[in-house]
């Protein structure tokens, strides 16, 4: 089967062009000069005119949580309907965490994961390792990683005795990691301090959704993201901090890499539109203040008068911030955010918004804060190369697999569920209700095969494959 995309704006990190792209079977196989295409010999199967229109590489989220286990219940997109929801919003890999619970094998997890996605997928998928107990048994399982495609793995410095490890633990999975390539991913809260902060404000009644995140203070986050850096910086591990929401902690990540670390940052669309102040005004006739219980994750919201939503912005002009994903954890209301109705720490950490990142992101470029290179390289390019994947994915050059995003700046989004609206995620609310996207993903290529086209799912839930990832190739 080939495709020829035809009048579009190609738009990669590095630039814009004019060009036809031509794709054959799974492949791009050339971009042409404007008008080129009707000189020589093509007949294409299928032509798609992108007249007016950017041709952008398929999004690459680096950040979801299909199915994760997380106070007593699970996060509500399956694998199915998790990766079907990306590729209506032009997300065409996933990298998502694979479990090792604590006292579980890391083998054992990792297997695990596996059989819940395979067979299971819309789009390509691929795995970070979440190492939820290190010993002598999970850092040699950590030796087979590498082979096994998986390159980077996650620690917790939050959630004590969920996922969290100490400093002890951290320093030894960093050794066996600067031993192996592998990146460490950190979640960076002081897990032991924040539980104290939580306790006392439970109970002295302050129970609402909004005390997650006076719980979660910003000191709690910076102080975690120095000592990760530390470590870091002892063990001579690069590192990539996950979710990052407050001003100081990026300063924080700033100043590693400002002496030439190896030290990333990853935000979310939710740290960059989200606030604290909107989490504590909500009240709904359904919830009353329980509304807030949509906008609990971890790191929290943060105020936007104190400045932490601009500085995310600013972070990721400047690049001491190099990559935006969702963070993909869904909860429904129903029976899921409600088991933490009397008291806001059981209540399940977690945003759904795997299928608005590309969106959320370009109303960046239509509000001038970032530009339209910069938007490919945060949805597409810079994951690739973060983990692994570039060349493969994250460009529209020919050899590339043809993961492409037919995106309409003329086009409109309006997300929510309300009257009028409808999201794919298995959700029964959305976190992103009502805002409003001065732009459309049109179509959504995976591999030569289309996936969305005016408006209709032509996808299956096999088509996703397994991504065996190289070592990260962002490494100064
Ligand atoms: O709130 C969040 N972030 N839920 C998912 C688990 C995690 O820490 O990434
Ligand atoms: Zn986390
Ligand atoms: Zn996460």
């Amino acid at each position: 089967m080939t495709i020829l995309i035809k009048g579009g704006t190609v738009v990669n990190a590095t630039g814009t062009v004019e060009a036809d792209v031509l794709v054959d079977g799974e492949r791009i196989v050339a971009l042409l000069a404007p008008g080129d295409a009707a000189l020589g010999p093509i007949n294409a199967d299928k032509v798609i005119d992108a007249t007016g229109k950017y041709v952008i590489p398929g999004g690459i989220d680096a950040h979801t949580h299909m199915q994760l286990p997380f106070g007593g219940t699970q996060a509500s997109d399956t694998f199915e309907t998790g990766t079907t929801a990306a590729a209506w919003g032009g997300t065409t890999s996933i990298i998502d965490f694979a479990v090792q619970k604590y006292g579980e094998r890391v083998e054992d997890g990792l297997a695990h994961w596996h059989e819940l996605a395979a067979g299971n997928c819309a789009v390509d998928y691929g795995f970070h390792q979440i190492v939820g107990g290190v010993d002598e048994e999970s850092l040699k399982a950590m030796e087979n990683l590498v082979d096994e495609g998986i390159t980077s793995y996650k620690l917790f410095m939050a959630y004590p005795g969920v996922f969290y490890s100490d400093d002890a633990q951290i320093l030894r999975a960093m050794q066996k990691a600067r031993e192996l390539g592998l990146l460490t991913m950190m979640h960076a809260e002081n897990g032991p301090a924040i539980d104290v902060l939580a306790a006392q404000l439970a109970e002295s009644g302050k129970t609402a959704p909004y005390y997650h995140g006076i719980a979660r203070a910003w000191q709690m986050e910076e102080e975690a993201t120095h000592r990760a850096i530390m470590l870091s910086d002892l063990t001579d591990a690069p590192l990539y901090i996950v979710h990052m929401s407050a001003k100081q902690a990026v300063e924080q990540v700033a100043w590693a890499r400002d002496k030439g670390k190896n030290v990333f940052g990853e935000t979310c669309p939710q740290y960059l539109y989200l606030s604290l102040e909107k989490q504590l005004a909500a009240i709904s006739e359904e919830w009353g203040d329980f509304e807030g219980a949509k906008w609990v994750c971890s790191t929290p919201l943060r105020s936007e008068e104190e400045g932490h939503l601009d500085a995310m912005w600013q972070g990721l002009r400047t690049n001491d911030l190099q990559m935006v994903s969702t963070d993909h954890c869904p909860f429904c209301m129903k029976d899921q955010k409600t088991l933490g109705k009397d008291d806001f720490r059981a209540i399940p950490n977690g945003i759904g918004s795997i299928e608005h990142r590309v969106d959320l992101l370009y109303q960046g470029v239509v509000d001038g804060r970032i530009s339209l290179s910069r938007w490919v390289e945060l949805i597409s390019t810079t994951p690739a190369r973060m983990f692994g994947l570039y060349g493969r994915k994250g460009v529209i050059q020919p050899g590339a697999d043809a993961d492409i995003v037919v995106y309409d700046p003329r086009g409109h989004t309006s997300i929510g569920i309300g009257e009028g609206r409808s999201h794919h995620m298995n959700m029964d609310h959305s976190a992103w209700e009502g805002f409003e996207i001065d732009g459309h993903v049109d179509v959504t290529i995976s591999r030569g095969t289309v996936l969305v086209e005016d408006g209709q799912f032509h996808g299956t839930k096999g088509h996703g494959r397994f991504l065996k990832r190289d070592l990260t190739q962002y490494l100064v």
